[in-house]
């Protein structure tokens, strides 16, 4: 196989338009002020964005309520910013993917507005109907709490439509062959003007089955083929990375037994599971769940991601589990949503504890699969709890100590900058950090470079090696004749491990460590002994720094 697949070693950054540069001052993010931005991007190392989504939409999911999949929202600029935006990423080899929301479109989208005056419209079948109310209405829903129902009464249309989430959001019939044309559609005309791919919102209820008398929604895999397959006709490279937090027996049936579904999928499992060795200092479901979805075709990939924009929804933990992650985490009732997740940034999560978030941050970049940054967090900043559910860690990037942390001159920006406390932009902002060698966005600049230098944790095998402590995690990717070695100590205590790497009669018993001058030389029996500082990591190629002399072909 040709190893040139650009997302199996990349770095994604996750932003939203309207939070990261406001520049015709009108307080709200947009493209030209994004433009301004890349190369910050760019020197930050990122190599692809996510852009959440952008089109024109009434805002009341922050975008994922769609009503025109063809057009930008004003506020943000039009079509030609966007294609200058996509055009100077690419000047930098930068790639773009943006967010695929065809699930269900917004309640005021032209299709629905049709479908509900006119029985007869041939946008009535788009949308899912029923002349009685369903008697599992009140079950289903996504956000527990906030939303009551997946089924509501249409006053205009007199029958109940459904939607998986908020009730502005009707869902499409996915199933029918012209919503699935007009998919393809959307996706084609993107593809058109510059971006790399999409990162799908809510896959498996786009392919589940749909109706009232659906109690248990059926999987239909194969559209994951056609939608890939019409992909890659348009542009070869182009890539669909999946948001499904599904179980890990089904992870094959996204990926696809020959590789030929979706690309990417977040891998929702070792985030949770991640977490949970966060706050309980033990790596044993963690590696559990990386032993769970270690397979995937070669092509396939996971995204690896900490948190992002929705609340870290820690529903697949037990509940003893999940209690811990609160206890440690988010313990007060205003930092928890849908009686499943945290909706705080990762930063306060962990107390600002430097140590912590290094730790964090180097096992999203070292655990298998493709890391994904949120904007932000490479300053470690903070939330804002007085904002309504998942608004709370969606603040606008904070640049300098400017008004409005310099997002905007607009005296009221769409969402308030963070101005207060340890976490306002006078001590947290873009500027100060870069005068500062030991800041968090150094760190987080100089991590990336090495990350990206490392090929072995994307395209790899790994293998967990046993340490003897549940607190360690020690784990050894293998690709093309070398090796590449990560310790990671999860407790507060500093800890003294031994381990062999597990490789026999090859470039000796070296570890060459990445990040500092303390290597590591196995004894007389190849045993390792290194002592970890409470929340410590290390990074080690295995043998010498002549890996690359001796990287093999294949
Ligand atoms: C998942 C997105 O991540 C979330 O933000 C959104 O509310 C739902 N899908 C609905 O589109
Ligand atoms: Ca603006």
């Amino acid at each position: 196989m040709i190893k040139d697949l650009w997302y199996k070693n990349a770095v994604f950054y996750c932003l939203s338009v309207g939070t990261f540069m406001d520049a015709n001052a009108d307080g709200i993010g947009d493209f030209q002020g994004l433009m301004r931005r890349l190369d910050y991007l760019h020197g930050l190392g990122v190599t692809a964005i996510w852009l959440m989504p952008f089109q024109k939409s009434p805002g009341k999911d922050d975008g994922y309520d769609i009503c025109d999949y063809y057009a930008v929202n004003p506020a943000f600029g039009s079509l030609g910013d966007f294609v200058e935006f996509t055009h100077g990423a690419a000047q930098r080899g930068i790639r773009v993917i943006i967010d695929l929301v065809v699930n269900h479109t917004s309640i005021e989208h032209p299709w629905f507005q049709e479908a509900r005056r006119d029985p007869n419209s041939k946008y009535r079948d788009w949308y899912i109907w029923s002349k009685k109310r369903p008697p599992h209405a009140e079950e289903g829903m996504v956000f527990p709490g906030v939303q009551k129902a997946t089924w509501s009464r249409d006053p205009v249309a007199k029958q109940w439509y459904f939607h998986r989430f908020y009730k502005f959001q009707p869902d499409l019939n996915t199933s029918h062959p012209d919503v699935q044309a007009e998919i393809l559609k959307i996706m084609g005309f993107w593809i058109q003007l510059g971006v790399s791919g999409f990162r799908m919102d809510a896959v498996p209820f786009v392919i589940g089955t749909k109706g009232a008398d659906v109690r248990k929604p059926r999987e239909q895999y194969d559209m994951l083929r056609s939608l890939r397959e019409f992909l890659q006709w348009r542009v070869g490279d182009s890539i669909i990375l999946a948001e499904a937090n599904v179980l890990p027996r089904t992870d094959m049936q996204y990926f696809g037994d020959d590789g030929d579904r979706m690309h990417m999928m977040f891998n929702f499992q070792v985030n949770q599971n991640l977490f949970y060795a966060l706050a309980a200092a033990d790596t044993r479901p963690l590696v559990k769940a990386m032993k769970k979805t270690e397979q995937r075709p070669a092509s396939g990939q996971w995204g690896i991601f900490l948190r992002n924009h929705d609340e870290l929804d820690l529903g697949r933990l037990t509940k003893k589990q999940r209690q811990r992650v609160f206890d440690a985490f988010g313990p007060n009732p205003e930092d928890q949503l849908y009686n499943r997740g945290i909706r705080r940034r990762l930063a306060p999560m962990l107390n600002g504890d430097r140590r912590r978030l290094e730790l964090a941050y180097s096992l999203m970049f070292t655990l298998p699969g493709t890391p994904v940054l949120r904007y932000g967090d490479e300053l470690a900043m903070g939330d804002d709890l007085s904002l309504p559910e998942r608004t709370g860690c969606r603040t606008p990037m904070q640049w300098s100590t400017e008004p409005n942390g310099g997002f905007t001159k607009n005296g009221k920006p769409v969402v308030p900058v963070i101005s207060d406390g340890p976490y306002g932009y006078p001590h947290v902002n873009a500027a100060d950090q870069r005068r500062d060698p030991q800041s968090m966005l150094n760190w987080t600049e100089r991590i990336i470079r090495m990350r990206k230098e490392v090929p072995e944790i994307g395209w790899g095998e790994f293998e967990i090696l046993k340490t003897g402590d549940q607190a360690v995690l020690a784990i050894r990717y293998d690709w093309r004749n070398n090796s590449v070695l990560f310790l990671h100590n999860f407790a507060e205590e500093p800890r003294e491990i031994e381990f062999s790497e597990g490789i026999k009669d090859r470039m000796g018993n070296l570890l060459v460590n990445l990040l500092s001058e303390e290597h590591s030389q196995a004894d007389k029996n190849g045993r390792h002994r290194v002592c970890l500082e409470g929340y410590g990591y290390r990074w080690y190629r295995v043998g010498g720094l002549d890996y690359l002399l001796k990287r093999s072909k294949t």
